[in-house]
């Protein structure tokens, strides 16, 4: 189902976009105009993702721990992911680009909800790149709504093949490769569950500053990495 053009190109890339308050307070301006250069990030980095052939992306865009922020941070967050989505709903749908979503989308806005809905609608039957947003996402949230589904269920014990079946991201394949950037070498509770056999990458670039050359070095470093998945190779 999930084709790749390269050979030893993850699958499934997650990301961390870390570093766009960094990013604006290095150049004097608000954390907001941060977050407005680290979705041209995103942009550009769906763009180079279609290039090189990689089927899904997982961007962690808002943590369950992001509610922490002032109100002004976090309505910006919502208004940019909006009106990204608004403006390139058409072009993702031509483009083969399939939206899904991870995380409990209920406290959010009406009109980011809607945007989500339409875009989420329109895209399904994409296949060429599934790009698939953490939004109000923790990984520790993700373990326990699968469980309590599962009880809720009927069940009184669970399998781990049971837990992987009920996450957010149950229909996508693992993620071989998450990085994260800024340089923090934290994963603030991204797809923990999924993440056991993830190869794991720290660059330094800010995250409006990446671009198809950081992904590139990035994806090099990919495959130098030996998976053992516990065996002997
Ligand atoms: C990541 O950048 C974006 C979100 C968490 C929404 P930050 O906003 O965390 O940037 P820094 O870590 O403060 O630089
Ligand atoms: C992780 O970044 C969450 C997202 C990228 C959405 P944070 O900036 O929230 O993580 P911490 O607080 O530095 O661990
Ligand atoms: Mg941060």
């Amino acid at each position: 189902m999930f084709k790749n053009k390269v050979k030893n190109i993850p699958q499934h890339i997650g990301i961390i976009m870390d570093g766009n308050g960094r990013w604006a307070s290095l150049q004097g301006l608000p954390r907001n105009m941060g977050h407005k250069e680290g979705i041209n990030a995103v942009d550009r980095t769906i763009d180079a993702l279609i290039k090189l052939g990689v089927s899904v992306v997982s961007f962690f865009a808002f943590s369950t721990e992001n509610w922490k922020r002032s109100e002004q941070e976090i309505t910006g967050i919502f208004n940019l992911v909006r009106d990204f989505l608004h403006s390139k709903r058409n072009n993702f749908k031509e483009r083969g680009v399939k939206i899904t979503t991870m995380g409990e989308l209920e406290p959010f806005p009406e009109d980011l909800k809607k945007e989500l809905e339409l875009i989420k609608e329109d895209t399904k039957n994409n296949k060429k790149l599934t790009v698939n947003l953490a939004l109000n996402y923790g990984g520790r949230a993700d373990i326990v709504r699968a469980v309590n589904k599962l009880i809720n269920e009927g069940a009184k014990e669970v399998t781990e093949k049971e837990i992987l079946e009920n996450l957010y991201s149950s229909d996508l394949p693992e993620p071989d490769f998450i990085i994260r950037t800024s340089g923090e070498k934290r994963i603030s509770n991204f797809m923990l569950y999924q993440m056991a056999y993830s190869e794991l990458y720290f660059p330094k670039v800010l995250w409006p500053n990446f671009n198809e050359r950081h992904l590139r070095k990035a994806l090099k470093e990919y495959a130098k990495r030996n998976r053992r998945f516990g065996g002997i190779k």
